[in-house]
């Protein structure tokens, strides 16, 4: 995998939905940030697919840095 492309400086806050299938970019290429619209075909990677079991609000990276993918981990701040 190619090193991704820093999308964004922050985390994108994002009302999540209980067992919907969620596409988080890892290659930081997607003009459809947090997630993917295929633009991983051209430039390399793989999105990450990903539910929760239950409603919640999270916090998406944008830096594409993260430790925790989907998730972010505050490493965008270094
Ligand atoms: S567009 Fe970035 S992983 Fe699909």
């Amino acid at each position: 995998m190619s090193t991704p492309k820093r999308a964004g400086n922050e985390p994108i806050a994002i009302e999540l939905e209980k067992d919907k299938r969620y596409a988080w970019c890892s290659c930081g290429y997607s003009e459809d940030q947090p997630f993917c619209n295929g633009a991983h075909k051209k430039e390399g990677g793989i999105p990450i697919v990903f539910t929760v079991v239950e409603e919640k609000k999270a916090y998406l990276c944008t830096c594409k840095l993260t430790k925790t993918p989907p998730y972010c981990d505050g490493t965008h701040k270094v």
